[in-house]
């Protein structure tokens, strides 16, 4: 009889069955008749029984021998048990190791973060990344959920342009042949020009910014979801905004309650984050909270610092907009304001415990001579960007669009400190590797 292999993600339709596992072994305890062996298949960490009496006498010596990592096909009955996190263990018969593992360098002591970073590779396997992993492919699978179901069409803007539209100082330079190329910072210039031709559109790829800012906040690769919406202004975009927040939140409650649990998140304080709507403040206001705070080291024009958007974070149980910021600290495509010629129709949503801004959305300039006059003033060429103008002469329509940070909003709602570790091989300031 050959028998099934399955993955513990099967284990509750085959209680009592005998299947093939294959898995790691992460650690091992064993006594004279007994052996609890630890392990992972990709899906779950789980446990392995080997009992002495019961088993070949080479397999329980297999069993004793087995190393941190080793790769193991296991042979054995599913069973319940009420006492672990995922509720199913191994009751095991056979053994096969398929690949030896010796020496890993990622033992169960605590390592420092560098080490851990020039091990990406194998740091992948440990718990806390592997659920944090998880949840970040179910936020990316929500996202296609929530805009697939409300109309909007994906689009891939090109990685590789000419075009700047989030301020030429952290471009990555690179060669075109014979012309100077950037690898993209946003494509929503791209996604403006499809949203005139397919209404809704959103975009998910990847995108790059040469900060010299070494913060828990900044990546220097990371992904964005660019939703960009034809015949929509500024308030109902934000709505759009919070309703796909909440709905990926939701997502998350509902499809990852074991990594959470392995994460230790508080379930409780996400649940908050589902309610809508969320609070909005203006730019003007803000400045004035903080001024009457204590905070003397900020005054209009300024753009906010960390801290800032901490304190304005708390005033709410749930993430909060920042709406209308003064124009010359944002980039040349967002709409004037229409009573004040200062301030631009945009918002940033802040998280709430510190993880800062996760969105910055706005309406975008349709008018031509503004427009115009903008790319001029930002040191750009009217020529490159002739072909974003055209938007604005053929059929024109008030339009409105966001970008979420893929990684930003991973470390919040995984409540992770630092957000190197919600990318799988993040870019940082200082490591191209692995
Ligand atoms: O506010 P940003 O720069 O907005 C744009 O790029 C717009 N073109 C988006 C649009 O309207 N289509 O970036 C949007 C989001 C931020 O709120 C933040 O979540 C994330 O992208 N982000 C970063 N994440 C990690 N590391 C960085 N260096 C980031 N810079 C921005």
């Amino acid at each position: 009889m050959t028998l099934k292999r399955i993955t513990m993600k099967q284990a509750k339709e085959n209680i009592g069955q005998e299947v093939l596992i294959g898995a790691w072994v992460t650690n091992k305890r064993s006594s004279g008749k007994i052996a609890f062996i630890q392990l992972r298949d990709g899906d779950y960490y789980f446990q392995g029984i080997v009992l002495k009496n019961e088993v070949e006498p080479e397999v329980f010596e297999i069993a004793k021998s087995l190393t941190q990592e080793t790769s193991v096909m296991f042979q054995g009955v599913i069973q319940e048990d009420t006492r672990s996190k995922l509720g199913y263990e191994l009751l095991v018969n056979n053994i096969e190791v398929i690949g030896e593992s010796h020496d890993y360098p990622i033992t169960p002591k605590e390592h420092g973060t560098e080490f851990l970073m020039d091990h990406r590779h194998l740091w992948l396997r440990s718990s806390k990344q592997h659920a944090i992993m998880k949840i970040r492919n179910e936020i990316i699978r929500a996202t296609y959920e929530f805009f697939n179901t409300q109309g909007f069409i994906k689009i891939d803007p090109p990685i590789l342009t000419g075009s700047a539209p989030e301020g030429t100082t952290e471009l990555f330079h690179t060669e075109y042949f014979d012309q100077e190329a950037y690898l993209s910072q946003s494509g929503q210039l791209y996604l403006e020009a499809a949203a005139m031709a397919f209404g809704k559109v959103f975009s998910f790829g990847p995108t790059f910014r040469a900060e010299k800012s070494k913060t828990r906040r900044h990546l220097i690769e990371f992904w964005m979801m660019e939703p960009e919406m034809a015949f929509m202004h500024q308030d109902e975009s934000l709505e759009v905004q919070e309703q796909y927040v909440a709905f990926l939140v939701q997502s998350v409650l509902d499809n990852c309650d074991y990594y959470l649990d392995v994460l230790e998140r508080d379930k409780e304080i996400l649940k908050k984050y589902t309610q809508l709507p969320y609070d909005r403040i203006s730019y003007d206001e803000a400045i004035e909270l903080l001024n009457k705070n204590g905070f003397d080291d900020i005054k209009w024009g300024d753009d906010f610092g960390s801290p800032h958007e901490t304190f304005i974070a708390k005033q709410s149980e749930r993430p909060v907009f920042i709406l209308n910021y003064p124009k010359a600290i944002k980039p040349f495509y967002m709409k004037e304001h229409p009573d004040r010629d200062d301030v631009v129709l945009c918002a940033d949503m802040i998280a709430p415990e510190g993880y800062g801004e996760i969105i910055g959305g706005s309406e975008r300039e349709v008018d031509y001579e503004k427009l115009s006059q903008q790319i001029e003033s930002f040191g750009l060429s009217l020529d490159d960007y002739a072909w974003y103008l055209d938007l604005r002469k053929y059929g024109s329509v008030p339009h409105s669009g966001f970008g979420l940070g893929l990684e930003r909003a991973v470390t919040w709602i995984t409540g992770t400190e630092h957000i190197r570790e919600a990318s799988p091989f993040p870019r940082l300031l200082n490591r191209l590797y692995p």
